[in-house]
C-alpha cells in the first residue's frame, strides 16, 4: 500500500497464517493495522491481537464502531479469518458443514458489512471512502476433490465481494477477492499433515506451475496493493495468486519435453 501512512484497516483472522502476514505489510507500508482473531497471537508475535470470534455479529457490529470512534476512520478490512473442512458430501454432517460456512462466508459478510457501514459515514480521501480485501482461494474459482463446503463457502466468498463492488462502487468503496493458491501457513500445514496426504501435497505442489507452495507474504504483497492507490480503478475481481495453479493442466507434458 504506497502512501499509505495512517490508513486504518481491520484484519480479521490475523493471528496466523495470511491475515498476520498481511497485518504486517499493512504495518510496514505506514497504515495502522487492527489485527483480530478468535485465537491469541503467536508465541513469536508481539502484536496486539484483539480477540473476535467473525460469526459473532454484535462482536464484529462493536468492534468495527469502537476502531472507528477511536481513529476517526475505516480506510479497510481484509478478510482473513477462515477454517478448512469438507468431504464427500455423504460423508459431511450439518454441523461440520455449517462450521466451515458460518466462518468463512457468513463471517466474510459480518466483516464487510460492518466495516462498510462506516466506511459510508466517512468523507472520501482522493476519491475513495475504503476498501474491501476478502480472502477467497482458487478453490472458490474450481472444484477440488472432497471440497465441498469449503469450496462453497470460497465461491460466495468471491460472489459476495463482486455485489460489494457493484453495490458500494459509486459510493468510493471498491471490494475485490484474493484467491490464493495453496500458501505454506498452519491451516494447510494441518491439512498436509493428515494420514495418507504425503502423495496429495506432492501433487498439489506440482500443480503449481512454479513448482511450489505460496508464502503468506506473497498474498500480503497483493493485499497491499489492492488497499492502496494504485489499485484506485481496481474492484470487483477475484484476483488468483495461484504460482499459476489455475492456469491449466500439465498431465506431466512438461516432463516428456524435458522441461
Ligand atoms: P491459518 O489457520 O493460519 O489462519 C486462519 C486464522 O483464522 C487463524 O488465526 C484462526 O484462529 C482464525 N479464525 C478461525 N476461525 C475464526 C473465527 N470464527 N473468528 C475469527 N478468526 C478465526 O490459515 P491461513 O492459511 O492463513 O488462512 C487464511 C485465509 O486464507 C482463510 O480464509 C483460508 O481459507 C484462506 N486460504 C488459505 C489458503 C492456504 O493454502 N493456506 C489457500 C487459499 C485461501
Amino acid at each position: 500500500m504506497s502512501d499509505s501512512t495512517g490508513k486504518v484497516v481491520v484484519v480479521t483472522g490475523a493471528a496466523s497464517g495470511i491475515g498476520r502476514a498481511c497485518a504486517d505489510r499493512i504495518d510496514a507500508d505506514g497504515g495502522v493495522a487492527l489485527r483480530t482473531d478468535i485465537a491469541p497471537a503467536a508465541a513469536d508475535d508481539d502484536a496486539v491481537v484483539t480477540t473476535l470470534d467473525v460469526t459473532d455479529e454484535a462482536a464484529v457490529a462493536a468492534f468495527m464502531a469502537d476502531a472507528h470512534r477511536e481513529h476517526g476512520r475505516i480506510d479497510g478490512v481484509v478478510t482473513a479469518a477462515g477454517v478448512a473442512g469438507g468431504g464427500p458430501v455423504h460423508l459431511v454432517d450439518e454441523p461440520s458443514w455449517d462450521r466451515v460456512l458460518d466462518i468463512n462466508l457468513k463471517g466474510t459478510f459480518f466483516a464487510a458489512k460492518h466495516a462498510i457501514v462506516h466506511m459510508l459515514e466517512q468523507d472520501p480521501i482522493d476519491g475513495e471512502r475504503g476498501s474491501v480485501v476478502t480472502i477467497a482461494s482458487v478453490e472458490g474459482l474450481e472444484g477440488t476433490a472432497g471440497g465441498s463446503a469449503y469450496n462453497a463457502s470460497k465461491g460466495g466468498v468471491v460472489l459476495l465481494t463482486k455485489n460489494l463492488a457493484i453495490d458500494y462502487g459509486g459510493r468510493g468503496i471498491r471490494a475485490n477477492a484474493i484467491c490464493p493458491g495453496f500458501i505454506d501457513t498452519p491451516m494447510l500445514n494441518g491439512v498436509f499433515g493428515m494420514p495418507g496426504m504425503e502423495h496429495v501435497a506432492e501433487s498439489i505442489v506440482r500443480e503449481h506451475s512454479l513448482r511450489r507452495l505460496g508464502q503468506p507474504v506473497e498474498i500480503a504483497s497483493v493485499a497491499s496493493f489492492l488497499l492502496g492507490p494504485d489499485a484506485s480503478f481496481v474492484t470487483g475481481q477475484a484476483l488468483a495468486v495461484d504460482g499459476g495453479y489455475t492456469a491449466g493442466r500439465d498431465h506431466g507434458i512438461t516432463d516428456l519435453m524435458g522441461l
